[in-house]
């Protein structure tokens, strides 16, 4: 009779049934007569119990002297147990060893504390640990939760270019590429411009894949290669946008905290402090936060862009993401649409996480007038012919039409509660580290 392969995630479903688990061995605790190997599976960590007098010599002889990481498939029988993690323990009954990771060469992470150097050089092992696949299932559901909340608001997703002929968030982050016949082109910074076409199509799109920034900033918030979801919406504005972002917001909040309670506790996240978080968020303009800024001792002066001290200041004391909107639109890339009561500042918002996350998503209404766009590329050294195709925008019937770009890994780190971004993401690219 086989004996059927289950996943530890859904084990409860077999209580008192023998099943087998095909995994590593996470670590092992013994004690005379009777040995405890805790086994990974990726969906879960389950402590098996193998007793000396009812199993064969060999059998309980190899799993007792098993080294951590050793692939094997376990064969037991699930007892509900109210201390076990998880619920459940499996009594062994046979196992099967794919490969005993040899002692000469053990698995080199090990439960004692390693640098973060050591950790990143070995990331391709580093991602078997409890709490870094906690992370990339939390990541899992952001990605879900943004993709149901757009699905089911209408957007259609659109995939835009990865190698681009033009900036969209200023020409000193940058990565170039060799392209063919010395043609040069650049990884993307934003897949904005694109969306403004395609929501010229389609009404409303997103695009979510990796955007680059070739960014010497070495704080952490800053990767080099991250994933962002962008959407734009033709026919509005600033007021749209904010709405839109706030709802993604909560929406994917909820859906972490719906369905990922176990991976949030694994990473110790206080989650009253996401549960706090409702709609509406508290709004203010630039102005005023820069005043408020200085009132908490800020040095920031009005023009000034936002620190990430400035950033986790301005939320100080407050469960709930601020937007910030108005910016001077000297500090702003050149699409944005001027204020009409001040062109002097910007249709631009930026949402930005309590507890020192800092900002997460930015955004605004573009420019729809043609005159005035082709004079902002000017004024931003941007070469007109590379801009053509986007200036037909506003060729062909333009119209107002808005947007925002949400990093995923920033949005991550706050569910997670990490205190890098690094963590956010399974291969990091940062200033120094490109590697494995
Ligand atoms: O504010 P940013 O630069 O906006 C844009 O790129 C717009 N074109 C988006 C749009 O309107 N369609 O970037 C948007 C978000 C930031 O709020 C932040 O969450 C994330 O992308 N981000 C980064 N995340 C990690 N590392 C970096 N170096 C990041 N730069 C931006
Ligand atoms: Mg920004």
């Amino acid at each position: 009779m086989s004996v059927p392969r289950v996943r530890i995630a859904g084990i409860g479903r077999h209580d008192g049934e023998t099943v087998s688990i095909a995994g590593w061995l996470y670590n092992l605790r013994r004690s005379g007569k009777i040995c405890f190997p805790l086994v990974r599976d990726g969906s879960g960590i389950i402590q098996c119990v193998a007793v000396k007098a009812t199993l064969p010599e060999e059998t309980f002889e190899a799993l007792k002297n098993l080294t951590q990481e050793s692939s094997l498939i376990v064969t037991g029988k699930v007892r509900a147990e109210a201390r076990a993690q998880g619920g459940y323990e499996l009594d062994v009954e046979s196992v099967e060893i794919l490969q005993r990771v040899s002692e000469e060469s053990p698995y080199p992470i090990t439960p004692k504390e390693h640098g973060i150097d050591f950790l990143m050089d070995h990331r391709h092992l580093w991602l078997r640990s409890r709490r870094q696949t906690a992370i990339l299932r939390v990541r899992h559901e952001v990605i879900k939760a943004i993709r149901d909340y757009f699905d089911s608001n209408g957007f259609t997703l659109v995939d835009t270019p990865i190698f681009t002929p033009a900036a969209c968030e200023g020409t000193t982050t940058l990565f170039e590429v060799d392209y063919f016949e010395d043609e040069k082109v650049y990884l993307t910074q934003s897949g904005q411009l694109y969306n403004e076409a395609n929501a010229m199509a389609l009404g409303r799109v997103y695009c979510f894949g990796p955007t680059f920034r070739a960014e010497k900033s070495k704080t952490r918030r800053h990767l080099t290669e991250f994933w962002m979801v962008e959407p734009e919406m033709a026919y509005a504005g600033l007021e749209d946008v904010k709405t839109l972002a706030e709802g993604l917001v909560v929406f994917c909040i909820g859906r972490v905290l719906e369905n990922r309670r176990e991976e949030l506790a694994v990473l110790e996240r206080d989650v009253s402090k996401l549960e706090a978080v409702k709609t509406p968020f508290p709004r203010m303009r630039y102005d005023d936060a820069v005043e408020l800024l200085r009132r908490k001792g800020s040095e920031i002066q009005w023009g000034g862009d936002f620190g990430n001290t400035d950033e986790t200041l301005l939320t100080e004391g407050s469960p709930q993401p601020i937007l910030v909107d108005r910016f001077p639109t000297a500090i702003k890339a050149f699409y944005f649409q001027p204020d009409d009561e001040n062109p002097k500042l910007a249709m631009g918002v930026d949402v930005i996480a309590p507890e020192g996350y800092g900002e997460i998503i930015g955004g605004g209404q573009r420019i729809h007038d043609p005159e005035l766009l082709l004079r902002r590329l000017k004024e931003h050294d941007l070469p007109p012919e590379a801009f053509n195709w986007y200036l037909d925008l506003r060729r062909y019937g333009t119209v107002p039409h808005a947007g925002f770009g949400m990093g995923v890994e920033r949005f991550v780190a706050w569910m997670c509660g990490t205190e890098h971004i690094r963590e956010c993401i399974a291969y990091p690219r940062m200033l120094y580290r490109t590697r494995p």
